[in-house]
Formats: C-alpha cells, sequence, structure tokens
C-alpha cells in the first residue's frame, strides 16, 4: 500500500514536470517590481539589471516584460560593441529599438520582448545626453539557451521564394503588409524581417542536420 502510493505520487510527479516542460516559456518582468526606470534626480537605475538578470534563466521563447514609461527607451542588440557604446545604430541588423513613439514624457508603457536568438542578448536604454541611462547602469546582457526551441508563434513561415508579377488588372489584389511588432519606423521592419529569415535559416538548418 504504502509502495503503491510511492509510485503514484512519483507517476503523478513526472506527469506535472512533463506538462510544466511542455508549456516552459516563461515571463521576465525586467527588474521585478522596480520595473524598468531611471530616477533622473539621483542618475540612477531603479535597481541593479545585472543582479536581477544573473537571477534568471532564460530560454529561447520567453518574453521579457518592461514595464517602464515613455522617459527610458528599450534597445536589444546582438553586438557588444553597440553594448558597449550605449548608443543603437539604426544602420545596424541586429539591433532592435523597442519604443512607443510617444512624445510625451511619464507616458507608462509594457514592452514585451520575445526572446528568438539563442546566446548573448544585450539590453539597454539609450535615453538621455551622451546615453546617460546605459552608462549609469540601465544596461544587461543576458544568455538565451535553447530550451525547448522557439513556439510556433515566434517561429513564422518563410515568405514565398517567388510572387506573380502583377497583371494589369491585379492592383487592387496586392497582398496584405503584416507589421511585426514594436518596430519604430519603417526601417526596423526590414531589420526585423531579416530577423525572421535568419530564424527560419537556422531552423531549416538543425532539420537537415538531423
Ligand atoms: C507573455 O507575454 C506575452 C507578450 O505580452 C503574452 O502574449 C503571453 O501571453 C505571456 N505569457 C504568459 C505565460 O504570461
Ligand atoms: C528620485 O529620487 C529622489 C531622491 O531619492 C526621490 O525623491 C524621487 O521621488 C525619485 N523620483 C522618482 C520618479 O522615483
Ligand atoms: C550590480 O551587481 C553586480 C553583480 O551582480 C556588481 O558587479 C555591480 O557592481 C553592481 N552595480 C552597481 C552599480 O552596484
Ligand atoms: C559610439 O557612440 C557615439 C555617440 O555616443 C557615436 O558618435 C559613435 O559613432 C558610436 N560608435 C560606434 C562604433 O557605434
Ligand atoms: C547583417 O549585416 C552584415 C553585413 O553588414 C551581414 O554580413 C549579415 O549577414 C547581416 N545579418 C543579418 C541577420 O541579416
Ligand atoms: C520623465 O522625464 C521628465 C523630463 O525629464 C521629468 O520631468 C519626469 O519627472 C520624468 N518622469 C519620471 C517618472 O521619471
Amino acid at each position: 500500500m504504502v509502495q503503491h502510493t510511492a509510485v503514484y505520487f512519483t507517476a503523478f510527479t513526472l506527469l506535472i514536470t512533463a506538462a510544466s516542460a511542455a508549456t516552459g516559456y516563461h515571463n521576465h518582468t525586467v527588474g521585478g517590481t522596480a520595473g524598468w526606470f531611471f530616477n533622473s534626480t539621483t542618475n540612477t537605475p531603479s535597481t541593479n539589471y545585472s543582479s536581477w538578470a544573473a537571477s534568471q534563466t532564460f530560454n529561447l521563447g520567453d518574453y521579457l516584460i518592461f514595464n517602464t514609461n515613455s522617459n527610458e527607451t528599450v534597445i536589444q542588440t546582438y553586438n557588444k560593441a553597440t553594448y558597449l557604446n550605449c548608443t543603437a545604430d539604426d544602420s545596424d541588423n541586429g539591433t532592435f529599438i523597442y519604443d512607443s513613439g510617444s512624445s510625451r514624457f511619464s507616458e507608462a508603457l509594457t514592452v514585451p520582448v520575445p526572446l528568438t536568438t539563442v546566446g548573448l542578448n544585450y539590453f539597454f536604454s539609450d535615453t538621455g545626453v551622451d546615453s546617460v541611462q546605459c552608462s549609469r547602469g540601465m544596461a544587461f546582457e543576458i544568455t538565451v539557451q535553447r530550451g525547448l526551441g522557439l513556439p510556433p508563434s515566434l517561429n513564422q513561415p518563410p515568405p514565398p521564394p517567388y510572387a506573380e508579377p502583377p497583371g494589369p488588372d491585379t492592383e487592387a489584389q496586392s497582398p496584405p503588409v503584416t507589421v511585426a511588432q514594436a518596430p519604430n519606423g519603417g526601417g526596423a521592419f526590414g531589420r526585423r524581417a531579416d530577423k525572421w529569415l535568419a530564424v527560419y535559416g537556422f531552423a531549416a538548418a538543425m532539420l537537415m542536420l538531423r
């Protein structure tokens, strides 16, 4: 009887573990309750983001949730030089700028950033004269692990390789444009698209290697 209970308990525990592994994507609230804020009076970030990042495990398909306002920006980059320089370079295809387009100060924002690339990812806020927010510690790096891989919602199919050239009367049938989440401005869409292409290419390469 006792053994049976133990066996059932073990099976139950395994089931629970399997279930949480199957849906094991996590949302990480950046800075915990401190959020992603900078105090422009004291010139300090609201918490130590490196310490916060060191307390978490990041996997593909997880999101970073930045609870912030329009006084800060969220820059994501795979380029360490960009991170160390605290400067977002628009022409850098490994850098993504998430902003609200808001021109007002102190407007509350929540910025979700999906983690779609394995390895080092860097984040900072480039606001202020000489990127003072970044240089005063509003910056952190994380290492993203493979985990369960990208969920289908973040693993978009590639664009078709060839599109039928439009005929004389197809003007009304131009394909719908899907704008990806959160890029700023028109330039970012292209960079974002490059990224999806890279993600898909990587996935295809992995399949071919199997
Ligand atoms: C994580 O955040 C994303 C983006 O805001 C959202 O779509 C998803 O439902 C969240 N997942 C969980 C488990 O809260
Ligand atoms: C910034 O810090 C000062 C001094 O500690 C404090 O009085 C003020 O409320 C803080 N501002 C914000 C927006 O948290
Ligand atoms: C933040 O924490 C890290 C350790 O996680 C430490 O090395 C660093 O000096 C801290 N930064 C500040 C400004 O206290
Ligand atoms: C570094 O940042 C400065 C401005 O803070 C900028 O003028 C310079 O072009 C940046 N260098 C690189 C390599 O991005
Ligand atoms: C980014 O640009 C560099 C050259 O500037 C190129 O070698 C690289 O393949 C590009 N990466 C992506 C993901 O498009
Ligand atoms: C946002 O920035 C403006 C202008 O620097 C400042 O007056 C305001 O207190 C800031 N708000 C917060 C919440 O830090």
